[in-house]
């Protein structure tokens, strides 16, 4: 058994771990989990929504367990994590055990640039702009733990990072 089957992005929000992860997952015939997208299909409601009414800490239990879910699996798979999902020291242990880890990170400028608040983003108020520099500087040492590569996505189209990311992924996280 291949203790490392999967691929998993991670990132803060907005440096385009879903478009860069469903191009990754169709050039390698893999299949692509949007972790986000499977939360709000399980709950059938929005992240906003979850947020809104359970509060982030029952939200960080839901992305959680579908974490765990999709990583223990053994088909192997492509994930995108929500920017938050390396809050959680077991998630960070999960990821590198069971998933090569590719840190898309990028700076405060193209991520404003790409996210707007109330764009089904509860993390992000008034000022979307200081709320990123904030988050970003908190997680940036969890995102360097938890990766075993780091892209700077600057400048680049979500196709050429799936490019970038498939010439220098290990092969034993190759599709079987
Ligand atoms: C979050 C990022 C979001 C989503 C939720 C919390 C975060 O995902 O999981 O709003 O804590 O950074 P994206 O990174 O896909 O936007």
């Amino acid at each position: 058994m291949d203790p490392r089957p999967h691929v998993a992005l991670i990132g803060m929000m907005g440096s385009g771990k879903s478009t860069v992860g469903f191009w990754l997952a169709q050039s390698e015939g893999l299949r692509f989990v949007d972790l986000d997208a499977a939360i709000e299909e399980r709950q059938g409601r929005s992240i906003q929504e979850i947020f809104q009414n359970d509060g982030e800490a029952r939200f960080r239990d839901m992305e959680q367990s579908e974490l765990t879910e999709c990583l223990t699996s053994e088909q192997p798979l492509v994930v995108s994590c929500g920017g938050g999902a390396v809050l959680r020291s077991g998630n960070r242990a999960l990821l590198r055990k069971r998933a090569w880890v590719c840190w898309l990170r990028a700076s405060i400028e193209t991520l404003s640039r790409r996210v707007r608040s109330g764009d089904n983003r509860p993390l992000l108020g008034e000022d979307p702009v200081a709320d990123l520099i904030q988050i970003s500087d908190a997680r940036a040492a969890l995102y360097h733990e938890t990766a075993h590569r780091v892209i700077d996505i600057d400048g680049l189209e979500a196709n050429q990072v799936a490019e970038r990311i498939r010439l220098i992924r290990p092969q034993q996280t190759a599709a079987r």
